[in-house]
């Protein structure tokens, strides 16, 4: 029995700044929904938070990228984002957002209660300040040449060349991303927390008391971290994007935002907790509360080391007790990268793979990050997906109902409650809800999928060698024994599987004709004889090589993208450029050319004469909706045969963000056969 009376589990809040892919859900969110899912089946009580980081440079950089305010940001993202989470199925209690009032009224508070007890120590300092913009620059806005490996754009809070973590004051040449010009430095007010007074008592709580209960690459962090010894940090900022500070000496100032953000947490268990009519310090303050962070391994000294000092500091908050953070998840051999478009995009895979969120929640659970960085694959995806859900998973269930319905037309056979008639299957049956329920309690959620699909795979194995096929005529009893015990491990299964894969236990629950769309982790299902199961549905579908190449297809464009143009070409006379007959011809036929995948055929009006042009664009347009479209042809190209057709001239394109061709065309109409010089 666990010792704690509840939970408050928290899954990192992600910045509003952009949307959701496979690294935040391996990292976070998808070991926080299993585990969550995995408490409720176990009946206790549980909340799971999580909402939008609404503050900070990271919106306000993306603001100013996209042109707009950082309300507009934080608007948009927050709702993408929400419903990105919300068709993926993670189960959050609430999808709070830190630009609430509840949210200010909770960090102000929290931050009062804080600077009552004479903790901060305010110091000036010396920040940079650009002029033009009139404003203090955050690290994030200053660039310059990284003084420990010479990268000339490295961020003044970090170099993403080599990987230092730096102080703005370090960089060489700083410029102001905002106006490109050179800060000067400012003397400035703000507000540290002590952090260093914290050091014996944080090194006996994380020494002492988790050293062997948090996940060694947690620990491991922790503990350098408090080896490097800790420094004060400033928990306010000079911006104009955040929680106002709470006193009338610090106008202008707001929190910083690794301050407010945490807090977060408390403010959304508060909203939270008015919605359903509860106690939100409950979840908060009592000792008997066991609260978790679920995050990647780039926010540990957040919430390992400078909220658990904050919590401590205040006085009547609980700590963590696990921060179950995860490694990194490569993808396709390289880093997972936002604006180099490296990425699987949460969104974009549940429009391309519709109806199959739980084969990403089961692969990435395979190659969670848990100890490691690991790596995800287009083409691993697909043989996990072929061989173990198709092929294992799925036949094993398919071929139980088929053989069901085949010799009983669907009714359990026999009488009154159906057991194993097989001990070793029961025995298989309690070993697995143990040993998942120990993974499950313990974060080790591949591991824990693992004994899953192994506890499948005793029931094919006893289907196939149990032959019952062979069986129908002469043992009918031993038939409808072989099917029962199939039956009663199918159902075990779905009941294991709720928080890996709920639609495909769900699924499975409607197969069994169950009324109930989940089941309690400790209650055997009861079947009984008699009882009809409903006709079966596919579980998973194949994936096929297309969809596949699909995808590798979008990352490899990504790459090109990144490419730099190619140099210059060799410099010409003006003469040589006479030479070309460009001219603007309308399209006033088109069709595919038959057995070329890329090729369309044009009939182009020239204003000398109609003619045909070959062009392989036939993955970019339709043949209808070039008709009427004036392009750029190259007249005077010699004729060539393609595909056996005589294409005269060429038509110009050029290729866009995804390596995609478009057609260059004048802005406006001009007479066909008019000469581009
Ligand atoms: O790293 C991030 O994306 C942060 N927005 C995580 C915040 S977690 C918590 F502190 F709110
Ligand atoms: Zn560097």
């Amino acid at each position: 029995m666990s010792s704690f009376k509840r939970y408050t589990v928290t899954a990192a809040l992600p910045y509003a700044n952009g949307p959701l892919h496979i690294g935040h859900i391996a990292g976070a969110y998808l070991p926080a929904d299993t585990y969550v899912r995995y408490l409720r089946l176990k009946g206790r009580d549980v909340v799971f938070i999580c909402g939008s980081d609404e503050y900070g440079a990271a919106i306000t950089i993306r603001a100013k990228k996209e042109g707009v305010t950082p309300r507009q940001i934080i608007d948009k993202y927050h709702a993408i984002n929400k419903n990105a989470f919300a068709r993926f199925g993670i189960s959050f209690d609430i999808y709070h957002r830190t630009s609430e009032p509840i949210h200010t009224e909770t960090s102000q508070a929290f931050f009062l209660r804080l600077h009552e007890k004479g903790l901060f120590e305010v110091q000036e300092s010396e920040q940079y300040y650009d002029e033009q913009a009139q404003q203090f620059l955050a690290d994030r806005y200053i660039t310059g040449t990284c003084p420990k490996c010479g990268y000339s754009r490295a961020y003044g809070d970090q170099c993403e060349r080599c990987g230092s973590s730096l102080s703005s004051l370090e960089l060489i040449n700083p410029i102001s991303t905002l106006t490109g010009t050179t800060p000067v430095l400012r003397r400035t007010k703000h507000w540290y927390l002590p952090m260093q007074q914290f050091e014996p008592w944080l090194r006996s709580w994380i020494v002492e008391e988790k050293q062997y209960q948090w996940k060694p690459n947690v620990y491991g962090q922790c503990k350098s971290w408090i080896e490097q010894g800790l420094q004060p940090r400033a928990m306010t900022r000079d911006l104009d994007w955040g929680v106002p500070v709470p006193l009338p000496e610090a106008e202008g100032k707001v929190l910083y935002v690794w301050l407010d953000a945490p807090i977060g947490y408390i403010s959304a268990t508060k909203e939270w907790a008015k919605n359903v009519g509860k106690n939100w310090e409950d979840y908060w303050k009592k000792s008997d509360t066991k609260l978790v962070h679920f995050i990647g391994k780039d926010n540990i000294v957040f919430h390992c080391i400078i909220f658990p000092i904050l919590l401590k500091a205040h006085g009547e908050f609980i700590l963590p007790t696990d921060v179950p953070a995860n490694e990194f998840l490569n993808l396709e051999g390289d880093k997972i990268s936002t604006s180099r478009n490296w990425a699987v995009w949460l969104d974009e895979y549940m429009d391309d793979f519709q109806d199959r969120t739980d084969e990403l929640r089961y692969v990435l659970t395979t190659i969670s990050p848990e100890t490691g960085d690991s790596e995800f694959t287009w083409r691993d995806f697909q043989a996990k997906v072929n061989n173990e859900l198709v092929a294992v998973l799925g036949n094993f269930i398919n071929r139980v109902w088929i053989l069901s319905h085949k010799y009983f037309a669907g009714k359990l056979a026999g009488e009154g409650k159906i057991d194993f008639t097989e001990e070793y299957l029961q025995k298989a049956v309690e070993q697995a809800r143990q040993h998942i329920s120990d993974c499950l309690e313990n974060y080790k959620f591949k591991n824990g999928l693992a004994a899953l699909m192994d506890l499948v795979r005793v029931g094919n194995k006893y289907l196939t060698e149990s032959e019952p096929w062979k069986k129908a005529t002469d043992q009918p009893e031993e038939v409808a024994n072989v099917i029962n015990n199939c039956i009663l491990l199918s159902a075990y299964s779905a009941i294991f599987m709720q928080p890996y894969l709920p639609k495909t236990a769900e699924k499975i629950f409607n197969m069994l004709n169950f009324s109930q769309q989940f089941h309690l982790w400790d209650q055997p299902p009861l079947l009984v004889g008699g009882h009809l199961l409903k006709e079966p549905q596919l579980l998973f579908g194949k994936i096929e090589d297309r969809e596949i190449q699909y995808q590798i297809g979008k990352l490899e464009r990504s790459k090109l993208m990144q490419q730099p143009p190619p140099p210059q070409k060799e410099e010409i006379a003006y003469e040589d450029f006479q030479k070309l007959d460009l001219r603007i011809a309308t399209v006033v036929a088109c069709q595919k050319v038959p057995q070329a995948k890329k090729l369309l055929q044009l009939t182009l009006d020239t204003g000398l004469d109609q003619r045909t042009v070959v062009s392989g664009i036939a993955e970019y347009y339709q043949p209808e909706e070039l008709i009427g479209k004036q392009v750029l042809l190259v007249a005077n190209l010699a004729p060539r045969h393609m595909r056996g057709i005589l294409s005269q001239g060429m038509i110009l394109t050029a290729q866009d963000r995804d390596g995609r061709f478009v057609l260059v065309s004048p802005q406006n109409t001009v007479v066909n056969g008019s000469q581009v010089s």
